[in-house]
Formats: structure tokens, sequence, C-alpha cells
């Protein structure tokens, strides 16, 4: 039982915030850096950084330049990159071989990073929809997204992701039983430390817009993706999807969007205790750096705010577009 408060004036709960001093000392959540994992778009070329035009501030980067980015962001003491590419439509095929292609420029660019910065953790994307010419996750067949030849599949991309050297395998693909595939097929290939970061309570969502921009997946994909992406309405169906990828072998577990999905993060935290993580989509940063570009609103102020509640959720780390950007605020 919560004990009873003292009446006012011997319960002034202003007491407490009159000074910095003592609202530092109060203060029950903290953001730092090393909460931070930052998401990059990948593109093909050299010396290239191609603005995103829905996502202002972010940018699309050759190999090259995420190797310059991500040597930034560790010495910025970001724990970790995660990488998204822009695929040449011309490799998008209904088979979507490209996804397991050790060459493509996941891999590439994973090999690249590891190679010069070996001590930041890197992070990839386990999904169909950058290589499919339907642009969904997973494999169409008359109209619908089949789930166990997906899984095939995506256990084929995440052992050629681990073989290029992924510290961390994000599978944001919404099939059932991926985890569990992915898992064995990684333990039997002798991939015993890779870390499986899954998406499991992964929203059917609009704040998913730019991203689909930036990977060049919006003009491919034909309908939606509530066949597999969750119902918003739903929250007990979260803690269903996380409870069977821990079962399956997850070492982390993922909120998608965030800020709008603050309760899952906190059910989910409660719940299972695991390590919980919240992806702060390119929508929610579209509308923060756009509405902190018309000067609607103080940018920095609410970028430090957004991230901050994902702590105060029970998050213990958020991918987030901002973590550059928040870094070099945090390290002052
Ligand atoms: C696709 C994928 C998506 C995102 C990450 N992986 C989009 C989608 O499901 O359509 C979204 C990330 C963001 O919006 O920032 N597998």
């Amino acid at each position: 039982m919560r004990p009873t408060l003292a009446a006012f004036p011997a319960t002034r709960l202003r007491r407490t915030r009159q000074s910095a001093a003592v609202r530092a000392l109060v203060q029950e959540n903290s953001l730092s850096v090393g909460d931070l994992i930052w998401p990059v778009f990948l593109c093909d070329g050299t010396d290239v950084v191609q603005p995103v035009a829905s996502m202002p501030g972010v940018n699309r980067l050759s190999v090259d330049r995420v190797v310059q980015a991500a040597r930034e962001a560790h010495a910025l003491g970001i724990p970790a990159i995660c990488l998204f590419p822009y695929t040449d439509p011309a490799k998008k095929t209904a088979d979507c071989a490209e996804a397991w292609n050790p060459d493509n420029l996941s891999n590439t660019a994973t090999r690249a990073i590891k190679d010069a910065v070996p001590d930041i953790a890197i992070m990839t994307d386990v999904a169909l929809d950058p290589y499919n010419s339907m642009g969904h996750d997973g494999f169409v067949v008359d109209g619908k997204i089949i789930n166990d030849e997906t899984v095939e599949a995506l256990v084929k991309q995440a052992l050629s992701q681990a073989r290029a050297g992924a510290d961390i395998i994000g599978p944001s693909d919404m099939m059932d039983g991926r985890i569990g595939a992915m898992r064995s097929a990684l333990e039997s290939e002798g991939f015993k430390d890779v870390m499986l970061l899954s998406y499991a309570a992964k929203y059917a969502s609009a704040f998913y817009g730019p991203f689909r921009d930036a990977v060049g997946a919006s003009g491919a994909l034909k309908g939606d993706k509530t066949t597999y992406q969750m119902n918003p309405a739903n929250s007990d169906e979260a803690l269903r999807l996380v409870e069977r990828d821990l079962a399956e072998g997850a070492d982390m577990v993922m909120v998608k969007p965030g800020m709008p999905y603050l309760d899952i993060c906190r059910r989910v935290k409660d719940t299972f205790g695991a390590p919980t993580f919240a992806y702060q989509v390119s929508g929610e940063y579209a509308m923060i750096a756009g509405a902190a570009q018309n000067g609607w609103i103080d940018g920095e102020k609410a970028m430090l705010e957004s991230l901050m509640c994902f702590k105060r959720a029970g998050c213990d780390g958020v991918l987030s577009y901002f973590a550059p950007q928040v870094a070099r605020l945090l390290n002052g």
C-alpha cells in the first residue's frame, strides 16, 4: 500500500522542484549516450551523401561515408549503429535473392565498418522489403504474404549478415517462427554470440512513411502490412509476441513505433524484465525535425524530452535518428 501523503502545507510537492540542484537530486530517470542505437541508410557509390527529403537532417550514405559516420558515432560514445540499405530497383526481384547476397550493400557496409571501427556494435535488418519487387517483408503469392517460405529466406538473410560480421540481428519482418529458426541456424553455423534483437511488437503504422522513402520501398509496396504487423488497437497481443520471441531465443526485444506506444514499452518491461528497446521511427523523427525546421517547436528540447520519455517508460535503449545530435548535446 502507498503511504498517504501528509496534507498541505506539510506536503508541498514544489519543494523538491525549487532549484536545478534539487531537481537533479530527485530526478528518477536519465538519458545517456550509452542508450542509443543509430539507424543509418546506405546507398551505392563512393562519397555519396543523399538527403532524405522527408527526414530533414538525415542522409543516405555510401559505404565509405558510413564508415566515417561509424567512426564519428564511436568517438561520441554511441554503442551501436543499425544499417538499412537503399537497394537499386534493378536488384529487386520476386525471389528477393539480393537479401542474402554476401556482397549486397548491407553486408559490404558491415565488413567495412567492422574493419575500420571494430568496437562499435553493428545491427542489421532482417526483412525482405528492401529487396522485394512487391515491397513486402515476405514473399507474396496470389496476393498473400506467405509465412513459412519467407522464414526460410529470412534465415538465409540472417546467416549472410552474421557471416559479414553483424553483432546484433534485427528481424523486423513479423513472420511467425522466425526467431526460433534464426536462433537454431545461428547456433548450428557457429554464430553462438550473434544476438537477436527481435522487433517483437511491431505495429502496422503510418509513422513508417519517411523510412519507406529513404529505402525506396514506397513505390513497390502494394496494399498494407496489416496481415503481419500488429493492430495499433492491441496491447495484450504485444505481450504474447514478446513472450513467444523470448521463448524462441531473442536476446532483446523491441517495441515499434516508440512514442505512440510507450504504454506497450512499460508493460513489456514490467512483465518480462528483458532488455527492452523502442524504435523512435522515421515519422516520429520527421514530426519533430519538421516542426523544428519551421520554428514551431524547440527541436533540441523536443528531441531530448522525447528520448527521456522512453527511459521513463522502462526502455533500456532507443533506436533514434537523433543519435549523433543528442550524443553531441549530452557530451557537451
Ligand atoms: C521494414 C522496416 C520498416 C522500418 C524498419 N524496418 C518499415 C516497414 O515495416 O514498413 C521502419 C523504420 C522507420 O520508420 O524509421 N522491414
